[in-house]
């Protein structure tokens, strides 16, 4: 395993961060709260020691799997979970108010048996409550001990500014990026630059379009929201774009023994030497082969064409 510092903090982490998305159990096809708990225990075992969930994933369905997973080892290991995205009544709605973060926090907290959670991060803003407000709120919350640190997460370059006014503060960064999305890297790098955070990686396997075991045939269940048309990945023109990457990642990972998944993770790790890729995983099967990107290096040759295949996918919408 690679373990890294976060910014502005004690913590060291490994470069693989098990992502609890599907952990909520919902919008992933069917899966199994005992293969959930299995991974999370392999991971443990493999030195993974750092855990992603949200109180939106599966209304709060993830953040209890993880804690059922964790059981007494939970002292061992380094949680994220984030606020700001409320479901009611079916909608969507971000919220940002002090009073809400008191209220979501208390509901983790409980939902995940701690007394702490580590790392305690902004999911979305919304578009009311300043950052001074709710940075005020998060440093009372860390004085009286129930959260250590906080972070980012979907930064718009616009929000940058802003933020530099906070440099020191927040520990890291989230956002989506992939050889299948390079659409916020630029905002990722900046805010690494400026804001001096840790960068994060969401959807690092482009959903799972980067594992190789998907083709232009595959059909996903109403229950999986790759089915939308929203989760582009697997749509149309990116799909095929995606399709050929893949084909050059089988060549890469057939050129070190790795698994295909292992490569797309390892271009992320060599594209930001100082970043913590996420990664959501379904079984223990597919937790070990994505582990296989640590500790190792792709070759110039094979960054450089990965880099092209994927600047390509960016041009197509
Ligand atoms: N901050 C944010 O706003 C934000 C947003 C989204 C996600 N995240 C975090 O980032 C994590 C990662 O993103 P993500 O889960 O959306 O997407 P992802 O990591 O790109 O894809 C995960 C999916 O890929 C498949 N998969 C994973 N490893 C595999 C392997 N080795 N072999 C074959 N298939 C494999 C699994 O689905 P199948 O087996 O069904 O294909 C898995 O559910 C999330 O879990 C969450 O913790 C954060």
């Amino acid at each position: 395993m690679e373990y890294i510092k976060l910014k502005n903090s004690d913590l060291i982490v490994s470069r693989f961060c098990m992502g609890g998305c599907p952990m909520g159990g919902y919008g992933w096809g069917d899966t199994q709260e005992q293969d959930f708990i299995d991974a999370i225990n392999v991971a443990l075992d493999n030195g993974v020691n750092f855990f992603d969930t949200a109180d939106t994933y599966g209304l709060g369905q993830s953040e209890i799997t993880l804690a059922k997973g964790l059981g007494n080892r939970r002292k061992d290991v380094i949680i994220e979970s984030k606020f700001g995205v409320r479901i009611i009544d079916g909608k969507t709605i971000y919220d940002n108010s002090p009073k809400y973060i008191e209220e979501a926090l208390e509901a983790t907290l409980k939902r995940l048996n701690t007394t702490y959670v580590d790392i305690y991060t902004i999911h979305y803003r919304d578009e009311v409550t300043p950052l001074s407000v709710v940075v005020e709120k998060l440093i009372e919350l860390r004085e009286k001990g129930k959260i250590r640190y906080f972070g980012l997460s979907n930064i718009k370059d616009r929000d940058i500014d802003e933020l530099k006014k906070y440099k020191g503060l927040f520990v890291n960064c989230q956002d989506e990026f992939s050889l299948a999305c390079r659409k916020n890297e630029k905002a990722l790098s900046k805010i690494e630059a400026l804001c001096d955070v840790t960068p994060m990686t969401w959807g690092s396997l482009g959903q799972g379009i980067l594992t190789g075991k998907y083709n232009a045939d595959s059909k996903f269940d109403k229950n999986d929201r790759r089915s939308r048309d929203i989760y582009v990945n697997f749509h149309g023109e990116k799909l095929l774009q995606n399709l050929k990457i893949v084909e050059y990642l089988k060549q890469v990972a057939s050129n070190h023994n790795k698994s295909i998944a292992a490569c797309a993770i390892r271009f992320i790790l060599d594209y930001f030497p100082n970043s913590v890729v996420l990664a959501g995983v379904k079984k223990p099967s597919q937790l070990l082969s994505n582990i296989e990107a640590m500790g190792w290096h792709l070759t110039n040759e094979e960054f450089v064409e990965l880099n092209r295949l994927s600047f390509d996918v960016r041009s197509t919408k």
